[in-house]
């Protein structure tokens, strides 16, 4: 539990009149101290006050739910929040940073929800924590005159698509395949999806950004600095600050874009397309993307057989993209009938798996599909994957019904920009990055079943995909790669994942880490740690021998 700083009883003691939340219960929880904290600090007096949900609150579960990606990470046995603060206005943000300083509470911000282990809504930590939820600030501002946008972190990556769409029909912005990713979380760990080989990842075409440091403070890139800046395109979420807004370069697409889905069984020759397939997706012409999704499925028969789904972009027309397919990949056998001239957004939908019909207006929603409990975990493939090898892993992957596979390949763009360009490092010399997914919907009974065939699985993959290290995409958080239990890893254990999701990066991350944030205060399991600094005798949080927290308050 969290011992609380010396100085806070003097601080509680102070009697306050709320005036953002309704009365508490428990006269000493940190729910109280937080609230009478951030009443007491407020900048602004903007007009709205932020809404806050404390367990008592009727509503509690149904906000904290609200965007929660994974199933699997609300199960009872899973740490609560004490609070969740949904900010109206950026001066909130700051405020709260302030007040979660003071009292020695942990912050995790959520924008979309969509942190593959939960880190936006949940912990593995023993220190209680409050959530931000960023779901409240979505604004979206087009700028064609410029081809930029701002965009508020709380709004989904679809809404940001849709809002491009209306203002033009010949620009869009590259970024994730699934619609309601939250921009927050999505673009500062990377963002790629169906553009990315002509275009790059969203943190590629991150230009500006508001952010709200450790201090308190509101920072542009201009006042952060390159350095900070550079850490936050790519260098992955809660580390450095709470971004409230990215500014994005956007990106020309043509007015008619063409996508397709080929599906092809082993009985089909699955094995020899997907051979051919490693050979040309990263080489074929960039405005083609072609990735692969590998699932469990049956024969007419009713056997066990793995189906492929080749799903496409390509930025161009039906016939263009014929001449590139006969020249480059006959071997999937594509035929004009497979495929349809759409508008970019209309691509969107189509990629993001909307029955076809769905109108762009349902990106304003901004909600999943669907949920599932799941796991996933990710790889990094440089040589191709020989025929044995398929079938190996095919096996391995008919082990669970629930598991799957998606390959998406790179080059084009990708290869261009070298690895310290941004914290990203997965760069030239990647032909496809591999993502292992299983899903189940019975809760708690089938995890341990699942959670043994993925490892067993990306176990099984080891000398196929990248090694020393073994890149993992720090978007696809992976909790199985080690993590800081009590928020304070050591640069070494940090090194563990920390050398698999940035490279040579990771080293430049902490030196930024340490002299942004030395306190640490931004901190989840997987977090950047700061090297130990000693200041004018002042010891910091990192030295477990002797702590000292006379200056939190
Ligand atoms: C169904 C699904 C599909 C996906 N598809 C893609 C894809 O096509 N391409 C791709 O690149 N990735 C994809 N991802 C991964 C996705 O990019 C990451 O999960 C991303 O972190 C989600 O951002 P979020 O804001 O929704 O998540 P959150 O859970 O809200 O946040 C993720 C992390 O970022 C931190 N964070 C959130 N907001 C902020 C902020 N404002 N400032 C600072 N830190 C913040 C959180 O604390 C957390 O650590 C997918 C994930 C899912 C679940
Ligand atoms: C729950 O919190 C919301 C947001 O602050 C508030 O509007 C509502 O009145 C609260 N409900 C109860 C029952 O306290």
């Amino acid at each position: 539990m969290l011992t609380m700083p010396s100085g806070t009883s003097k601080f509680l003691s102070v009697l306050l009149v709320l005036t953002i939340c309704a009365s508490y219960a428990s006269a000493d929880s940190i729910q109280q101290s937080f609230l009478q904290c951030f009443d007491r600090n407020r900048i602004s007096n903007s007009p709205l006050p932020p809404s806050c949900y404390t367990p008592t609150n009727s509503s509690f579960s149904i906000v904290l739910q609200s965007t929660a990606n994974n199933l699997r990470y609300l199960v009872p046995s899973v740490k609560k929040p004490e609070l969740i603060l949904m900010p109206t206005d950026e001066s909130h943000i700051q405020t709260a940073v302030i007040c979660a300083k003071k009292l020695g509470v942990q912050l995790r911000i959520r924008s979309g929800g969509h942190d593959y282990e939960g880190a936006s809504y949940a912990s593995e930590m023993e220190e209680p924590f409050v959530i931000l939820d960023m779901a409240k600030l979505r604004m979206v501002t087009v700028q064609i005159e410029d081809t930029s946008a701002w965009v508020q972190v709380g709004a989904t990556i679809g809404e940001l698509y849709y809002k491009i769409s209306v203002e033009s029909k010949v620009h869009g912005f590259p970024a994730g395949l699934c619609s309601s990713l939250g921009v927050g979380g999505h673009i500062t760990g990377g963002a790629y999806g169906p553009m990315m080989r002509k275009y790059g990842l969203g943190a590629d075409n991150a230009i500006d950004v508001r952010m709200v440091d450790a201090n308190g403070q509101i920072l542009d890139r201009n006042s952060m600095g390159e350095d900070l800046f550079w850490a936050i395109r790519g260098g992955g979420g809660g580390n450095f600050g709470v971004i409230l807004a990215w500014k994005v370069q956007l990106v020309p697409v043509p007015e008619k874009v063409t996508v397709f889905t080929v599906a092809k069984t082993l009985e089909m020759g699955l094995t020899k397309v997907l051979t051919k397939w490693q050979q040309v997706a990263d080489k074929t012409d960039e405005n083609l993307f072609i990735r692969v999704i590998m699932q469990n499925s049956k024969t007419p028969k009713g056997d066990k057989t793995m189906l492929g789904l080749f799903q496409a972009l390509f930025l161009g027309s039906a016939d263009e993209l014929l001449k590139v397919m006969q020249r480059d990949f006959p071997e999937l056998g594509l035929q004009k009938k497979d495929t349809s001239e759409v508008s970019w957004i209309e691509s969107v939908l189509y990629i993001a798996n909307y029955p076809s019909g769905t109108k762009p207006e349902i990106f304003l929603e901004g909600k999943p599909t669907f949920l599932n409990y799941f796991k996933a975990k990710s790889d990094f493939v440089r040589e191709a994957i020989p025929e044995s090898g398929l079938e190996g892993m095919f096996k391995q992957l008919m082990e669970d019904e629930g598991s799957l596979m998606i390959w998406n390949p790179y080059g084009g763009m990708m290869s261009k920009i070298p690895e310290s360009q941004t914290p990203f490092p997965h760069r030239a010399g990647t032909k496809f990055m591999i993502q292992y997914v299983v899903t189940w919907q019975d809760g708690e009974s089938s995890k341990t079943r699942h959670m043994d065939s993925i490892r067993k699985l990306y176990n099984y993959m080891t000398p196929y995909v990248s090694m020393f290290p073994r890149e993992a995409y720090v978007n696809y958080r992976d909790l199985d790669l080690g993590m800081n239990k009590d928020g304070y890893a050591s640069f070494i254990q940090a090194s563990a994942w920390g050398s698999m999701y940035y490279k040579d990066n990771f080293n430049r991350l902490v030196k930024i880490k340490t002299k942004f944030d030395p306190e640490n205060f931004f901190r989840h399991e997987q977090s950047i740690p700061p090297l130990p600094v000693m200041e004018n005798k002042k010891v910091t949080q990192w030295d477990t021998t002797c702590h000292t927290s006379d200056d939190q308050v």
